[in-house]
């Protein structure tokens, strides 16, 4: 189990930007001061009869003013609660959470597909920071010309775009866009939905590319407490002796190579 804290924040700002997609600022220093990209916060309803509180990826961390910003799908009751946050609000938070990309210094591509894409602004705005000579490329995955954050995305470098219904960009995944503009790197980061991360493993393995990729789709109560993010892993771990790893305390991010996606 995490050894976190719970705590309160203030609800800063929130706004919808998509059809069922929130942007939710949160005044939380403790949590601001110290998480890096990839890594997420656990969010709780005001309903008490819901333990589990609802894991959610840091779509930006601004350390200097004190404030975490979290861009989410509404979808089940407690996602649907927090979209009712306002200004002035509190909510019972626990973070930052979970292991974070490391930056590695090479040329990079960062990808994000559905709702794996919040966290990948934080990391491009990183990377752009600590590493502002390194060439990276940012492919961006959508359902359709409903997209979000895009424009964040493009004042942070070059962006390609996939859509599955082919309204914007190429036509398909995100590796249908990266092997329709040949595009290429040292590093992979990506965050998506499962077949997508399986995907963009086999590419990166049949290519040679290096590739970290951030499982948070398979989270549950993200504090070690349910097992239903157990992911299965290539080693054996030295403390249980099973090949398994567990993504909300051992990842989210996991080198590609670690795990079995299968
Ligand atoms: Fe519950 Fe990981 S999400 S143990």
């Amino acid at each position: 189990m995490s050894d976190k804290k719970m705590m309160q924040a203030v609800v800063c700002s929130q706004k919808q930007i998509a059809d069922g997609i929130f942007d939710l600022v949160l005044r939380a220093p403790a949590i601001a001061e110290k998480a890096i990209a990839g890594q997420f916060v656990n969010l709780y309803t005001l309903d008490e009869s819901r333990l589990l509180p609802r894991p959610i990826s840091l779509c930006g961390i601004d350390s200097a003013a004190g404030e975490i910003r979290l861009v989410y799908r509404a979808l089940g009751k407690g996602t649907r609660e927090f979209s009712t946050l306002c200004a002035g609000d509190l909510i019972r938070i626990m973070g930052p959470l979970g292991n974070g990309f490391t930056l590695r210094n090479k040329s990079a591509m960062i990808i994000g597909g559905g709702i794996g894409v919040p966290p990948m602004l934080e990391l491009a705005k990183r990377m752009n920071a600590d590493e502002p000579d390194v060439d990276k490329t940012i492919i961006m995955g959508y359902r359709d010309s409903q997209t979000f954050l895009l424009d964040e995305f493009e004042a942070e470098g070059k962006v390609i775009v996939a859509t599955e219904d082919g309204s914007l960009g190429t036509k398909g995944n995100v590796l249908d866009a990266i092997r329709a503009h040949d595009t290429e790197a040292d590093v992979i980061y990506a965050c998506g939905p499962r077949p997508m991360l399986k995907a963009i493993k086999n590419h990166a393995l049949s290519n040679g590319i290096e590739c970290y990729i951030s499982m948070e789709e398979r989270m549950a109560c993200g504090i070690g407490a349910c097992l239903a993010c157990v992911c299965s892993t290539k080693n054996t771990n030295p403390h249980t002796n099973v090949r398994n790893a567990r993504v909300c305390m051992d990842g989210p991010v996991f080198d590609a190579r670690e795990v079995d996606l299968s």
